[in-house]
């Protein structure tokens, strides 16, 4: 999500004369783009704004700025604590950069954290940074509507609102222009999407569903991925236009928190463990083979061993093929906040959150040593950090896969070479897996994606 901000930032910023540059040392502008989730990702920011004081003694023009969820949660605050900081932008407030800028060129500090109901950058046309020039990110809506208790994302980012489907396929469609082989939709809760072409009836409402599908068939040489679903609103339509495409990866993070229904209901999730479990079902009944990826939250308030213990056998069910793992860290202004105590003590949360971590590195190498014979078709995003003769790409499961650059027997890509390069598709049998990648063997270049099934 940040990094298609930052790309949404670097767009209006061009309109105004400024290119992107490798590193901070060379700037004359520096704009950290944060995040607020966990206190931890806040310490980091903190961090790195502190380092901009060593900056801004070598390069006395520098100005510096914190645009994202810090920027709305901490504001003024900010700007009066860190005096290194010259402005402060929030999620939605991007378009005046330029006026805020020419605030700041006059020696003046500058704010703009309000938050919009209507913002959604549709038909800015995002700048590229740090692409590997083959996989792309999206924005598709912004902000949140659920109210996690534990989230301060609603608070941070704002209400719900969708972007128009038809600037969505535009964007889609010139990413294929310019050689990308995959995109990800990106929103918090996808599964709320919802768009009203202008002067249609109520029936002309285009859900996630419709808008993956008008994706799917405006560009069928694109693999598409999505996220993030949220399992009160995963709907079967969606699961069925995935199961339809080809071109859509068989793959869904699908956050569970906890796999206590007391928890949940502490949480404000909306669903409960029994619902939960009967979407997993649905997801293997529609596509037997799409991988399943979740978020759990350890020691969240009030969570006891029994609780905790519903987690870990929630996770042996459900055996995903990966997790992001996270102790409960308490946000300001949330539900959770005000009103619940956050009573696990911290060795406890360390203990749960490292027993969550092995069952789930156990499970990972389970799913991915299952793979190991199969035939998956890879998209090649760049060369391995290990080595330069091998590079890695993304089966539709989204495994990292590793193969030798070379390809033997004959075989070539689009371009009648042997050495593989990014954005070339490939069909890899896996040889072997560790719980993080697999490993493979190429057996044909395909020149194209499969398009529809
Ligand atoms: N503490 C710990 N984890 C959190 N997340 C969101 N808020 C918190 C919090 N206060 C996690 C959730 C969410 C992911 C993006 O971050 O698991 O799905
Ligand atoms: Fe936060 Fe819940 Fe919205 Fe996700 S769905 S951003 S966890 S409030």
């Amino acid at each position: 999500m940040n990094v298609s901000d930052s790309e949404v930032v670097a767009s209006i910023l061009a309109r105004d004369g400024y290119t992107p540059v490798n590193s901070a040392e060379e700037a004359d502008l520096v704009l950290l783009n944060t995040c607020s989730i966990r206190e931890k990702a806040e310490y980091t920011v903190l961090q790195r704004i502190n380092e901009m004081n060593n900056l801004k003694a070598r390069n006395k023009g520098l100005k510096v700025g914190v645009l994202g969820c810090m920027a709305e949660r901490m504001r003024e605050d900010l700007l009066e604590k860190k005096k290194v900081v010259d402005l402060v932008v929030g999620p939605d407030a991007y378009r005046t950069l330029p006026e805020l800028l020419e605030k700041v060129g006059t020696g003046q500090k500058a704010v703009n954290v309000l938050l919009s109901r209507e913002e959604t950058y549709g038909e800015i046309e995002p700048v590229r940074l740090g692409t590997n020039g083959v996989t792309a990110f999206v924005t598709i809506m912004r902000g949140c509507d659920n109210m996690c208790a534990f989230c301060v994302v609603p608070f941070t980012r704002g209400r719900e609102r969708s972007r128009d489907a038809t600037s969505i396929v535009r964007e889609c469609e010139q990413l294929v222009r310019d050689g990308y082989r995959e995109v990800t939709l990106l929103g918090q809760n996808v599964d709320s999407y919802k768009w009203r072409p202008v002067q249609s009836a109520e029936n002309g409402i285009v859900d996630f569903a419709d808008l993956l599908e008008m994706v799917a068939v405006a560009c069928p040489t694109l693999r598409i991925r999505y996220s993030t679903s949220h399992p009160k609103d995963m709907t079967d339509k969606v699961l069925a236009v995935m199961a339809r495409y080809d071109n859509i990866c068989k793959y869904i993070h699908l956050p569970v928190q906890s796999g206590s229904s007391e928890v949940l209901k502490r949480m404000n999730r909306g669903y409960d463990r029994v619902w939960y479990l009967e979407r997993i079902a649905s997801i293997r009944r529609h596509m037997p083979d799409c991988a399943i990826s979740t978020d759990i939250i350890a020691g969240y308030c009030g969570e006891t061993e029994a609780d905790h213990q519903e987690t870990l056998s929630l996770m042996e069910e459900v055996g995903y093929d990966m997790a992001f793992m996270f102790k409960y860290s308490e946000r300001p202004k949330t539900l959770a906040a005000r009103k619940y105590p956050d009573d696990v003590p911290e060795e406890e949360k360390g203990r749960r959150l490292a027993e969550i971590i092995e069952l789930q590195k156990r499970k990972s190498a389970e799913r991915t040593a299952g793979y190991v014979g199969q035939i998956h078709e890879v998209l090649i995003e760049g060369v391995s950090k290990r080595s330069n003769d091998h590079l890695y790409g993304r089966n539709s499961q989204n495994n990292v896969v590793i193969v030798a650059r070379q390809v033997v027997g004959g075989k070539t890509n689009a371009e009648g070479s042997r050495s593989l390069k990014p954005g070339d598709f490939v069909r890899v049998r896996i040889t072997s897996a560790t719980a993080g990648s697999l490993q493979g063997e190429v057996l044909d270049v395909l020149n194209h994606q499969p398009a529809l099934a």
